[in-house]
């Protein structure tokens, strides 16, 4: 998204816990000619998840769009979720986005102008498939969430938005075994597991002027994996 984003000509802040994938990213956004920072953080985190979004204003002195896209995924059957388990995972997921939204709020609405963009998951909406009850209830939260945003921010022009994948190739679903793989592939109408690019394009549309006038929507991203 970050690089999709530098594509179509905006400046990225990338932040993540992993600053060596932020350094990473960040040369591939100066390779693309835009500027860029590359801030390590914790959003579950208020204090940090603050004090990086002063960051970004004193350097930037504006935030257009957020991305809450930060999240983490675990497989535990319910039984086997300890309660620092599911509070880490909630944390991350629902509070991150929390936390995150809150702290840039007050800069979108002295601009008068804004994007957020929240990612929640198919398992939001169906219960977790391969991933535990806890990542589905912190991604149900997050859509939900993203609804109430998007009701309190409408005033000042601010729009707020979701984005529901079903199964992308990345770091998270690199432990699913073939006949998983295999397993999706039969439930997926077009045929194929999804790439990040097919993720980033809704993302870029959600933060364009073309989607002035959608707010508090979520678009599912799942090549036909779920028709809601
Ligand atoms: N891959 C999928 O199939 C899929 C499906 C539905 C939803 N999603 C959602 O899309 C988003 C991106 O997932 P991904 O597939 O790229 O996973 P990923 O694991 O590749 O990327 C998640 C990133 O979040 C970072 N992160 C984790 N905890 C953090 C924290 N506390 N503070 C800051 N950064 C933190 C990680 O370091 C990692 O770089 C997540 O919110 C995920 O839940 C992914």
């Amino acid at each position: 998204m970050a690089i999709e984003l530098a594509r179509e000509g905006a400046d990225v802040a990338v932040w993540d816990v992993n600053r060596a994938a932020v350094e990473e990213t960040r040369r591939t956004l100066q390779d693309l000619g835009h500027r860029s920072l590359a801030l390590t953080a914790d959003v579950a985190d208020g204090g940090m998840v603050n004090e990086t979004v002063g960051q970004v204003v004193t350097a930037w002195g504006k935030i257009d769009i957020l991305i809450n896209n930060a999240g983490i995924c675990q497989k535990s059957a319910i039984e086997e979720i300890t309660e620092a388990e599911w509070d880490r995972v909630l944390g991350v997921n629902l509070k991150g986005t929390f936390l995150c939204s809150r702290a840039v709020m007050p800069v979108m609405k002295r601009q008068g102008s804004g994007r957020i963009i929240n990612l929640g998951s198919i398992a939001g909406k169906v219960g977790g498939i391969s991933a535990g009850a806890h990542y589905s209830a912190s991604k149900a939260g997050v859509m939900c969430f993203t609804k109430s945003l998007a009701r309190e921010l409408a005033p000042f022009g601010v729009t707020v938005n979701g984005i529901a994948p079903g199964v992308i190739e990345s770091d998270m679903t690199r432990g699913l075994s073939g006949g998983q793989w295999d397993d999706y592939l039969a439930g997926i109408p077009l045929g194929r597991i999804g790439r990040a690019e097919d993720v980033a394009r809704v993302a870029v549309f959600l933060a364009s002027s073309d989607a002035a006038y959608l707010t508090g929507e979520i678009i599912d991203v799942n090549g036909g994996q779920l028709m809601d």
